[in-house]
């Protein structure tokens, strides 16, 4: 696509911001669909994200995306925030207003469930939810699954503290236990979720012993390098249905997308093909 003056404008916000993965993501769906636009990595440090963000609306810019370490310290420069957001405490999504104002979303949330629905037969009332981790990634996953039902999440994490925290913050169905009881919040689970980064290339391997989970199950690792860890593996080999982590980060870049360039996006098996080729790279 040859851009005229009209072209609408977005980006990524990251420091750095080289890995995104975000400009091959927009840009596949911006030449898919014809569309007069351009979607750029903007390389912004930390003590620059506030001057960045309101010289959006001065530059023409209909928005942008947000990547470490800014999902935070956005939250708090937006001059709206939905209520996932604020709940996460992180905004990944700021959208332009025709007032030249920024309304700050978080996609993730929306992103995790879109994934886990079109992978599985899971639904939030099929019972109980394990999740490992309670990092950043955790709060979204967390708060997606108390807004699609679930009746309760039973949460560890290497550092107990970090998860008592987070239920302090997320309130509702959250059981915390120690990080060594995956036996007690495997039984009778509905669906197990790795939000930890351990089985990622490079990581440590999650050692996790599956025996007492269902095996009507389903697994979801959030970490998509590689595509199928070994807690995937380990669950299809068993019986249970696992869903990776690629279309979490497929799918939470679709409601800018649609925001910013006016086109709703199909996450098709061409867009993973071509996204995990580049991950490859
Ligand atoms: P993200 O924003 O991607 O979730 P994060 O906030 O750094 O990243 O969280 C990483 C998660 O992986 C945390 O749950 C972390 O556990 P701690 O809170 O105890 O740090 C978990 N994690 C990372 N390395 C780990 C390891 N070697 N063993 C167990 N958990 C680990």
């Amino acid at each position: 696509m040859i851009l005229t003056g009209k072209a609408r404008l977005a980006g990524v916000m990251g420091w750095p911001v080289a890995h995104s993965r975000s400009p091959r993501l927009h840009g596949y769906w911006l030449e898919h669909y014809g569309i007069d636009g351009a979607y750029l990595p903007l390389q912004v440090p930390p003590d620059g994200l506030e001057r960045a963000l309101r010289a959006l609306p001065l530059l023409g810019f209909a928005g942008a995306n947000l990547t470490i370490p800014h999902k935070e310290a956005a939250l708090r420069i937006c001059d709206r925030v939905d209520d996932v957001a604020s709940r996460i405490g992180a905004v990944n999504t700021v959208v332009v207003e025709p007032d030249g104002s920024l309304s700050g979303s978080n996609t993730d949330a929306f992103g995790f469930v879109e994934n886990l629905r079109r992978g599985s037969d899971w639904r939030g009332d099929r019972g109980p939810v394990a999740v490992l981790g309670a990092g950043g990634a955790a709060r979204a996953v967390i708060a997606a699954l108390l807004d699609a039902g679930v009746p309760t999440i039973r949460l560890i994490n290497r550092t107990r503290a970090r998860a008592e925290a987070l239920t302090a913050a997320l309130g509702g169905r959250i059981e915390v236990s120690d990080w060594d009881d995956t036996p007690s919040i495997l039984d009778g689970a509905a669906l197990l979720v790795n939000t930890t980064s351990l089985g990622m290339t490079g990581q440590p391997p999650l050692e996790i012993d599956l025996a007492a989970l269902p095996t009507d199950a389903v697994v979801n690792d959030i970490v998509y390098v590689p595509l199928e860890t070994e807690l995937l593996r380990a669950a299809r080999l068993r019986g249970n249905v696992a869903v990776d982590g690629l279309g979490m980060l497929l799918h939470q870049a679709r409601p800018g997308f649609t925001a910013w360039f006016g086109t709703a996006p199909e996450v098709t098996s061409d867009l993973r093909d071509f996204i995990l080729a580049e991950l490859a790279r």
